[in-house]
């Protein structure tokens, strides 16, 4: 895999690069003459080394097929292969503009996102396939994120399950849901690691952690692609936005990044790592720049570590005019330049920007960009149309019997109500206040996110239906028998409502003449998702003065947060005696939340992410560093710690936090060995008991510290976990083995590897130094 820096220096001296010359070579070379392992190892008791993916195998009669077809593509058409333009999708339904339309029988165009439904994509697929003079069937492309038609959780709340099995089932359903639309390719999973609730796009990962995100990037790249990439219910995944996009200053959305590179490696890179060690298809580049250099424009990025450090062969499209946006940057002095940067840099597609299309060519004939450079990208596009099939049959995705038999089956509206469930996190129910009895009275619906359909489905589902199929929370209750509830909206959730008391009087008097109150509150569901940044984490509008109020009438009172951020519930969480947090939970969220507030399921969601008391704790998460003066050196109050003045260190809620309807006791932790060395391994092992009376599920954490290290190490990381069902009275020996690769991280020296020395290891319900008692190992040279 390596290649010489004499290698990449011919590269880069073929065409003249501008920017690129600098310090990217610079680091080029600084990679090779100290060559580190970017890998992540894994922590589990399987580590499995990554197998080539299926798809990758050597196809000698692929190949042949597509050199010969090479051969006859004008340098334009090659450059078509390299493009990617929307539909232009309207109410009614897609449909093309007439210039795209244009472009695509010119062959100026390879692939079409924004375009589905069987009918929509054999008409586009005949303009390309009978249209064209080479016949190159169109890709077709989709934001398939948490669901296509049916749709399950945000992303957020499908992480915040632990539940691997059900995240992977939730992909699969998915795709071939997607598929049955002649939808080729999904941009999905987004795997950036997300620690700032204000940025709105932290509802479309996988929250905070690199250990929970990489299993659960690795679950959805297998769900969407399954084993075979031809099969008709299976999709290409695309791991986005690479890199280190969560990591934007402010939490404002596209904003500046800057991180170290040991931040990149141990931080943000991992979940990448794991969807390449899935086997996933293609990539998609950040908005944001690395170190000074736009992703786009990173050959860094997209070739020394995507390609040549882990060996991914699939292809990369950039994100949504991101070539463009380097002017922008003030990375490129124009588009030509941008194009060129892009291409060197190892961007394969062109997403909506035209800049391969309208550039390409004259950069190639004045010797800016190389023929070769366009060949590879080519080559790589063709090479996953082929392994879909589509030059056997370009219109096999698209068959409008499959697609009515497929779409909002019984069984995966059914699984869209189970993974709802077990995505829920029950943050406090004092007094046992919830399940509610069958016999809970009359219940006040009170909020603006009772009864909105458009809300249950949350941001990024673009196909999903917001005006009939989700069912609300009203309707989940109404559909139980027996249950008496009414409902007002109260407050509204929409920032200028703050003051205004409109609705009070008419949800008070709904709460007064009811026996239980159940406030739906927290955030519409644009707040959260691409350019949805917020300042603040309060809830919207006037919903907390209600909320205030309808504590005071001394009835008592379930908030279910409706949210696909972190919120600060302060007040609620000391005021407020039950809340479930509920995402925005999908197609059949009102049922599913009905399900747990009466207990049919018991809540067994964890935090895959830290809540913040106010905005200010921001940045907050589990695995930060202790520094040099961390609070518990100090006497309570004192001054020269790091700490607040008006506010405490800890979290709201911690990660890794849920409550169930039983209790679960852990036993503290016993170790195989007292340490291990070099190919040695350990066992930790737990006895967890439910001490309830109910059946319960819970999430089994194992985290570990590095006391000492060659660079400081965080306070905790997760290392490991394990959801587990126990009945009442019920206990089980739950055991992590680890080895020493598994404590590996980024040295002092940059290079990857662990270190000898002494680790503290917990095995907890939650993150925190006192969620269980530690125990302690040495690792040895
Ligand atoms: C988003 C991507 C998305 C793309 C295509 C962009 O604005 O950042 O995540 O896949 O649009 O819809």
């Amino acid at each position: 895999m390596k290649r010489s820096v004499g290698a990449l220096m011919t590269g880069v001296m073929a065409v003249s690069l501008g920017a690129c010359a600098t310090t990217q070579d610079r680091r080029v070379a600084d990679q090779w003459a100290n060559p580190v392992d970017l890998g992540y190892s894994e922590a589990t008791l399987v580590t499995s080394q990554p197998a080539e993916p299926q798809w990758a195998a050597p196809d000698p009669e692929m190949d042949r097929f597509i050199d010969n077809l090479m051969e006859r593509m004008t340098i334009e058409e090659k450059i078509g292969q390299l493009t990617l333009l929307t539909s232009d999708l309207q109410s009614t339904g897609p449909t093309l503009r007439e210039g795209y339309e244009a472009d695509v029988r010119a062959g100026r165009v390879g692939s079409i996102f924004n375009a589905f439904t069987a009918d929509y994509t054999t008409r586009l697929q005949r303009l390309a396939v009978e249209g064209t003079r080479l016949g190159i069937p169109l890709l077709f492309g989709y934001d398939v994120i948490h669901g296509h038609r049916t749709i399950f959780p945000i992303s957020l709340g499908e992480a915040a399950s632990w539940d691997i099995p059900a995240i992977e089932r939730a992909a699969r359903i998915s795709a071939t849901e997607a598929a049955a639309e002649g939808i080729h390719w999904t941009f999905s999973p987004m795997v950036d690691i997300a620690r700032d609730p204000r940025w709105g796009r932290i509802s479309e990962g996988a929250g905070e952690d690199v250990y929970l995100a990489s299993q659960i990037a690795r679950a959805r790249v297998r769900g969407y692609q399954g084993d075979d990439l031809s099969a008709t219910d299976t999709v290409l995944a695309t791991a986005k936005h690479f890199v280190g996009y969560g990591a934007a200053q402010a939490g404002r959305d596209y904003h500046t990044v800057d991180i170290s590179e040991r931040t990149l490696r141990d931080t943000y890179l991992p979940p990448f790592k794991a969807a390449v060690d899935a086997g996933v298809a293609t990539f998609m580049t950040a908005f944001n720049e690395f170190d000074g250099t736009p992703a786009s424009g990173s050959r860094y990025l997209l070739t020394d570590v995507l390609r040549d450090r882990w060996g991914f062969d699939g292809f990369v499209v950039t994100d949504y005019t991101s070539i463009n946006e380097m002017v922008a940057h003030g990375y490129s002095r124009d588009l030509s330049q941008a194009g060129e940067q892009a291409l060197f840099a190892g961007v394969d597609m062109d997403m909506q920007g035209a800049v391969f299309m309208e550039n390409l060519k004259q950069s190639v004939e004045a010797g800016r960009a190389s023929r070769e450079d366009i060949d590879r990208s080519v080559r790589r596009i063709l090479e996953m149309k082929y392994r879909l099939g589509l030059f056997e049959d370009p219109y096999r995705y698209s068959d409008q019997a499959r697609q009515e038999a497929t779409l909002y089956r019984p069984d995966f509206l059914e699984a869209a109500r189970d993974v709802a469930r077990r995505s829920m996190v029950l943050l406090r129910n004092e007094g046992d206040v919830l399940p509610l009895a069958a016999s809970a009275g009359r219940i006040a619906l009170i909020g603006p996110l009772g009864d909105r359909k458009a809300d249950m489905i949350g941001s990024w589902a673009a196909a999903g239906d917001r005006e009939t199929r989700p069912v609300t929370i009203l309707e989940g209750l109404q559909a139980r028998e027996g249950v008496r509830v009414e409902h007002v909206a109260g407050a509204s959730d929409a920032f200028d409502a703050e003051g205004s008391r409109e609705g009070f009087a008419e949800a008070l008097a709904l709460a007064n003449r009811s026996d239980i109150i159940i406030a739906a509150m927290g955030e519409r569901w644009d707040m959260t998702g691409e350019a949805a940044s917020r300042t603040s984490l309060d809830l919207p509008g006037n919903q907390q003065a209600l909320l205030e109020e309808l504590v005071a009438t001394g009835k008592p009172v379930v908030l279910v947060l409706m949210s696909g951020r972190p919120n600060s519930i302060t007040w609620a969480s000391e005021n407020v005696p039950a809340i479930l947090h509920a995402w925005y939970p999908g197609t059949m969220g009102g049922l599913a939340v009905a399900d747990v507030l009466f207990g049919d399921y018991n809540p067994s969601g964890h935090l895959p992410v830290t809540f913040p008391r106010n905005v200010g704790q921001v940045p907050i998460h589990y695995d930060m560093k202790n520094t040099g003066r961390p609070i518990e050196l100090g006497e309570p109050g004192a001054k020269y710690v790091s700490r607040y003045l008006n506010t405490p260190n800890e979290p709201l809620y911690r990660f890794g936090y849920g409550l169930s309807y039983t209790d679960f006791a852990y036993s503290p932790p016993a170790l195989s060995a007292d340490g291990m060395g070099p190919g040695g391994s350990i066992t930790a092992t737990a006895t967890i008991t439910n001490a309830g009376e109910v059946a319960g599920e819970d999430v089994v954490q194992l985290y570990l510290r590095d006391l000492v290290g060659s660079v400081t190490r965080p306070v905790q990381e997760l290392k490991g976990f394990q959801k587990i069902r126990l009945q009442p009275g019920e206990s089980r020996t739950v055991s992590f083995t680890l080895r020493p690769e598994d404590l590996a991280f980024t040295r002092a020296d940059m290079t990857h590897g662990w270190e000898p020395g002494e680790f503290r290891l917990w095995i907890a319900p939650s993150s925190g130094p006192d969620a269980s008692v530690p125990v302690t190992f040495t690792l040895t040279e």
